[in-house]
């Protein structure tokens, strides 16, 4: 008998195309210096950062404005930064270029599959994930990337005092995500007011449009128990 074998769900679907000059130009020249191949080994962040610091990662970082906004605002923190979409990361290697920053790296390819075999665990500070695609229509629920099996990879993952920092402008995702923290035996939510933006959090491009339309906006921090 043959065995089917299960294409797993992702998070995201790769659209094609619509690279500009400049961005395929930034992957050309500064992906050797400033991207992290996948690779099923895990990474050895005192080769990758020329600083040892604090490390923070960051899922679907999109175009990366506030990735590298705050990469250069917070020296004393190394970042890597993962996303799918290839303008985004050309666009983001042709700041992290101009910036000359040393603090910021990136990884292109699919989250789960860099967390799983890359990250070593209790190795990360903070994990950043600012407006997961939502997956509105309930026949693609299964893809949306906060779901349990997720945040106890990210637990094992997270250094003792570390954090997750979820944003979203989706409100029935940011109830279910605070449904599952809260059925959670790792986790704890922080104690603050869940429609106020940190400060440490610059302003999305996803999220300004979410702000067009009028959503709210919810920033949910959870730490280990
Ligand atoms: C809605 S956008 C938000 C982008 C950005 N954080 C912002 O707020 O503007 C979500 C991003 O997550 C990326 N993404 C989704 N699932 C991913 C995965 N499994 N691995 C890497 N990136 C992923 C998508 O490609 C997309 O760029």
């Amino acid at each position: 008998m043959t065995e089917l074998k299960k294409r797993p769900v992702r998070s995201y679907i790769l659209r094609q195309g619509r690279l500009t000059k400049y961005q395929e130009n930034g992957i050309k020249r500064f992906s050797s210096k400033y991207t992290i191949p996948f690779q099923k080994s895990l990474i050895n962040f005192d080769q990758v950062f020329s600083k040892k610091n604090k490390i923070i990662l960051e899922v679907g970082f999109g175009m990366g404005d506030t990735t590298f906004k705050m990469a250069q605002e917070m020296h004393d923190l190394n970042f890597l930064a993962i996303e799918v979409h290839s303008p985004g990361v050309g666009s983001l290697l042709n700041k992290i270029n101009l910036g000359q920053l040393e603090n910021l790296k990136i990884i292109q390819h699919d989250a789960l599959e860099v967390i799983n075999e890359m990250i070593p665990d209790r190795s990360l500070d903070g994990i950043h994930i600012f407006f997961p695609d939502p997956w509105p229509k309930k026949k693609h629920h299964k893809r949306r990337l906060l779901k349990s099996s997720f945040l106890e990879l990210m637990e094992s993952k997270l250094a003792l005092a570390g954090y997750i920092h979820i944003a979203t402008d989706w409100e029935a995702y940011a109830l279910q995500i605070i449904d599952l923290v809260k059925e959670s035996k790792f986790y704890k939510i922080s104690k603050r007011n869940l429609n106020e933006k940190p400060q440490s959090r610059p302003l999305t491009k996803y999220e300004s449009r979410g702000l067009r339309l009028g959503h709210q906006v919810w920033d949910i921090i959870i730490t280990l128990r």
